[in-house]
């Protein structure tokens, strides 16, 4: 796919279909987040691969929509900001700016495969620590579910160029 339209074909899906994901796409995907730049080169983050079926409790108490748990797996990032790099001028740590690099680059990747996602941020941290057993120097800072789409994409009009866009 033209990767333009990779970008445009994405969209946040809400509902799945009762059906496996390969595990060579998976393995693509993994490969897509973890080739993700990240400042200095600091790589502090950790990818989940979490099995739906086997966390399907802590997974609907973490972020309850029927939706969620209908895909076969959710993917997960975690970020140490200890180990990220800091902007001496005014110490703005930029670790979760790395992390959310990291699952775009999957999101990307799976769109690329025909797989359907949706960046997850509306959830419970402290059942999302529990969930993924996280130390206290991790936080956890996005989720997606990963299948095969099932639901239509809702109308998300972006504003004009003229709106985004300056040229100075
Ligand atoms: C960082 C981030 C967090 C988001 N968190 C949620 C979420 O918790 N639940 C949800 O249903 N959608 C979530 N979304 C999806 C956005 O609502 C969606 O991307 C936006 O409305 C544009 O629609 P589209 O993704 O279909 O293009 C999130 C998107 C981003 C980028």
């Amino acid at each position: 796919m033209e990767f333009l339209n990779v970008l445009k074909e994405r969209y946040s899906v809400r509902g799945f279909e009762n059906k496996e994901v390969e595990a060579d796409k998976l393995d693509k995907i993994l490969e897509a987040g973890i080739n993700a730049p990240t400042g200095v080169n600091f790589q502090p983050f950790q990818i989940f691969v979490i099995d739906t079926e086997e966390n399907k409790q802590l997974l609907s108490e973490m972020y309850p929509q029927p939706w969620f748990v209908e895909a076969p797996i959710i993917l997960g990032v975690a970020v140490k900001p200890a180990d990220a790099w800091v902007r001496k001028f005014d110490d703005k740590n930029i670790a979760d700016m790395d992390g959310t690099i990291v699952m775009d680059h999957m999101i990307l990747e799976a769109t690329s495969l025909g797989l359907g996602t949706c960046y997850i941020g509306a959830f419970k941290p402290e059942k999302a620590k529990e969930l993924l057993n996280l130390s206290d120097e991790y936080e956890p800072l996005l989720f997606s579910p990963l299948g095969y789409p099932n639901a239509k994409p809702r109308d998300t009009p972006r504003k004009s160029k003229e709106e985004l866009v300056k040229f100075i």
